[in-house]
């Protein structure tokens, strides 16, 4: 792989807290590659809508926000940027989770977002992760990954993650179960490139893998791909 000159393109899908974000950030790290978590960009595209007080439809894809990424040089994690301000915290909130599936069913910003995504995989190799990576953004890829795992285990990984990341108060389990699945559910329904498995993706289903042990997988299928 690595005496090819062109770029790579490694597309991971699936549904919510599957996995897909922590596995993909060791995955870039280890093959040199940027990672993109476009989930981010609807996240930052949400907040400005409930920041703007959650004006109509019809006026906010009127003038869509820039977002713009980064990335944090100590850390570094991709940082997002709302009209040039650092949001990487706030698009995490509880509220932002609730609307992001609503919002990210809007065609201008799908059609904006995804064109972002395109300039950034098309300019370096890069492990971008999502809902639509495979099937709409890159159906080219060189390798598509579709995560899955079992319901219970992604809302107790989800938890985990909200304590580590002090996004207060938590939710219970069982509603946090409930919450994801409806977002799965409208993710999976709506009309333009919804959540869906690409005929030529991987199928990993993670309810008994360590992030390091999905990873690896993902890592290994990385080095077989061939260039033409
Ligand atoms: O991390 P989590 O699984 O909670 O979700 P995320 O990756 O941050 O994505 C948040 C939401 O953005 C998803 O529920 C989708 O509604 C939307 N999204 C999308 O429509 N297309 C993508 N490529 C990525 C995210």
């Amino acid at each position: 792989m690595n005496e090819h000159h062109q770029h790579i393109i490694i597309a991971i899908d699936g549904p919510a807290g599957s996995g897909k974000s922590t596995t993909a950030r060791l995955v870039a790290k280890n093959l040199g590659f940027i990672y993109v978590d476009t989930g981010a960009m609807y996240r930052a595209v949400t907040l400005s809508w409930l920041e703007k007080g959650r004006p109509k439809i019809e006026e906010f894809i009127q003038e869509l926000p820039s977002i713009t990424l980064g990335i944090n040089s100590q850390t570094n994690e991709q940082q997002t940027f709302l009209n040039g301000i650092d949001v990487s915290r706030e698009i995490r909130s509880r509220e932002v989770t609730e609307n992001v599936s609503y919002i990210s069913s809007l065609k201008p910003v799908r059609e904006k977002m995804v064109e972002m995504q395109r300039n950034i995989g098309n300019a370096q190799s890069v492990v971008m992760d999502g809902r639509d990576i495979g099937t709409a953004v890159f159906p080219n890829a060189h390798l598509k990954v579709f995560m899955i795992a079992d319901i219970h285990e992604r809302a107790f990984r989800r938890l985990q993650e909200m304590k580590i990341q002090s996004i207060f108060p938590l939710p219970k389990l069982e509603d946090l179960i409930e919450t994801m699945k409806q977002r799965d559910e409208y993710d999976s329904s709506r009309e333009i490139d919804p959540l869906k498995q690409a005929e030529d993706a991987v199928l990993l289903d993670t309810s008994n893998l360590t992030i390091e042990d999905q990873a690896q997988k993902i890592i290994e299928l990385a080095k077989s791909i061939h260039i033409n």
